[in-house]
């Protein structure tokens, strides 16, 4: 199969048709024209890869040869998983994906559980985009040239695949960004935020979302949070009451924003979508951090019309590019926001000297400060297509993944004491998905700390130093999300005794432990062999002989003195 990027037509996935703009037949080869020869030759007849990857035999030889030969044991314990989660192969495209596309992966041995982190690029994808720009001459858009207008091709071409890929109706548009955190920022500083208006947001989300309250106090807004639950996220009827308590009056003409996170990237929450409809009929404007749900949840603002802005990181998608980001915004919100300067890029006219500017005629340009990232964007329209046709088979996948991953680690035990090696602290999903297209109801990351037979917290710098060693890329840490951090490691009441000016360590010396969790998260190239390294890995750690050889060999690396655990 190779890189079938076809849409199999049991699924739900979107396609990303590439739109070719008026114009651009006269600029010779346009972008849609050349990528879109890669996905024809590339891709096998929709009906081909219906009969090669929907109908499942399960005694299917095909399948069985996909078995990753780790060793005797993991085999042993592939098919046992698969006579557990025989909807497994129901995702067996992804299977093929990961030997077409992340064979790097095998070759190198390394085992990649960060895509809450970064996302894996497709090689094909790189591939494709490497030939694109080697054939092509791509100029600065701000120019009227053949190379600039083909620059712009690209980009219109992404925004369009942007607006499509979320089913976003007519009134939204998409302006490029550096990230996630580009995106949220735009919105925060530009907010209308005044005295008796209000910024609402939740405990367990991203600082990059925390920060905006910098702008809303500075303005004289009230700033108020929504108390994260001991596993992330937070109760509805809570966030309802904080809400409706604060709902803007609509005599005082002061707009309010509230910031959901669609997925955290430490509890694995998801927050109930509804809240953006019910936040809406209150009166406030709506901003989703979609950064950590977008890679593997489908959301459409066509079912969610009342959402004014989200923002998402192209690299956490689909691995490629890092640096381009997007807030995908209602123009008549736009419309309400003040930018706080302007610059290249985003004027018609400025009076020099003077004070007199106008803004650029359409309204994403208003908010792109500078050149946008014009090499990268072709890219983001393949991305997406690339992740429509996958994006089905995901939460299935991950959630067959998941589950095993957990209820294994769950179960492992000291052979010293018998007590448990690990401690879940994030969120687990309610149920097990049966089939395709389902949508779960968190996401796929497993926050944990490791604990030492006496049950005390294992340190996560030993974790991680002990994990790499074994190729293994996790993250340890707050992961930028200290309410949630906070929540899962329950020292939320902690966070009233920080002073100005403390540090990390500070705050470790005030809860008395060290805080930080470690993080495992899956994502689109993720497989079985991934999920059993960290669970050969958890069971090193199980056991005295191998634990103690890491540690020895981590406070040799450490040049620190300790003792034997
Ligand atoms: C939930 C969430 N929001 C926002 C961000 C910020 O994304 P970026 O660093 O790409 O701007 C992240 C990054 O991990 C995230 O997980």
């Amino acid at each position: 199969m190779g890189n079938a990027h076809s849409t199999p037509s049991s699924s739900n996935s979107r396609i990303i048709s590439r739109k070719r703009s008026a114009g651009i037949s006269k600029i010779g080869p346009s972008c849609c024209n050349l990528w879109n020869s890669w996905f024809t030759s590339s891709v096998a007849s929709e009906e081909t890869f219906c009969n090669d990857k929907c109908n499942i035999d399960h005694s299917s030889p095909k399948y069985a040869a996909q078995i990753p030969v780790i060793d005797n044991d993991a085999v042993v314990a592939y098919s046992a998983f698969l006579k557990a989660f025989p909807e497994y192969q129901l995702t067996s495209i992804l299977d093929d994906l990961r030997e077409s596309d992340f064979s790097r992966l095998d070759r190198t041995g390394e085992t990649y559980v960060d895509y809450m982190g970064g996302a894996l690029y497709p090689e094909s994808l790189i591939r494709r985009y490497t030939a694109f720009l080697n054939n092509n001459v791509l100029g600065n858009t701000h120019s009227v040239s053949n190379s600039s207008k083909l620059s712009s091709t690209c980009a219109n071409e992404a925004r369009d695949a942007v607006l499509s890929f979320f089913q976003a109706p007519p009134e939204y548009t998409v302006i490029f960004t550096s990230n996630a955190t580009g995106a949220l920022k735009l919105v925060g500083e530009a907010y209308p935020f005044t005295n008796p208006s209000t910024y609402i947001l939740g405990a367990d989300s991203h600082n990059s979302v925390h920060g905006i309250r910098e702008f809303a106090t500075r303005a004289g807004a009230k700033v108020c949070y929504i108390d994260s639950t001991e596993s992330g996220g937070f109760v509805e009827s809570t966030a309802k009451a904080v809400l409706t308590h604060n709902r803007p009056k609509s005599h005082e003409n002061a707009s309010s924003l509230f910031a959901l996170t669609g997925q955290s990237n430490i509890s694995n929450s998801k927050n109930p979508l509804s809240m953006i409809e019910f936040a809406s009929s209150m009166g406030y404007h709506t901003l989703l951090d979609a950064a950590a749900l977008a890679p593997s949840s489908t959301f459409s603002l066509a079912d969610h019309p009342q959402l004014d802005a989200m923002a998402v990181s192209f690299y956490k998608m689909f691995g490629f590019p890092t640096g381009v980001g997007a807030l995908i915004a209602k123009k008549s919100f736009l419309a309400e926001l003040h930018r706080p300067w302007f610059s290249g890029g985003n004027v018609d006219v400025v009076q020099v000297p003077g004070s007199l500017v106008t803004r650029s005629y359409d309204i994403h340009e208003q908010f792109e400060d500078g050149t946008i990232n014009y090499l990268t964007l072709p890219i983001i329209t393949d991305g997406l297509r690339f992740l429509s046709v996958y994006l089905p088979f995901l939460p299935l996948r991950l959630s067959s993944l998941l589950h095993f991953l957990t209820s294994s680690l769950s179960r492992l035990r000291h052979d010293q004491s018998g007590t448990p090696v690990v401690r879940i602290l994030s969120r687990l999903p309610k149920c097990r998905l049966k089939s395709v297209g389902e949508q779960a109801d968190t996401g796929s990351t497993v926050s944990l700390i490791f604990l030492s037979p006496s049950g005390e917290m294992i340190p996560n710098t030993f974790i991680e130093h002990a994990a790499t060693a074994q190729s293994i890329s996790l993250r340890t840490g707050c992961m930028c999300n200290p309410g949630g951090a906070a929540a899962l490691l329950g020292v939320q009441d902690d966070m009233s005794l920080l002073y100005p000016g403390v540090t990390l360590k500070d705050f470790e010396q005030i809860v008395g432990r060290e805080l930080g969790v470690v993080r495992v998260s899956l994502g689109l190239a993720s497989s079985f062999r991934d999920v059993w390294k960290v669970i050969r890995f958890a069971a090193t750690i199980g056991n005295e002989k191998s634990r103690q050889v890491l540690w020895d060999r981590w406070m040799v690396n450490s040049e620190v003195v300790g003792k034997a655990m």
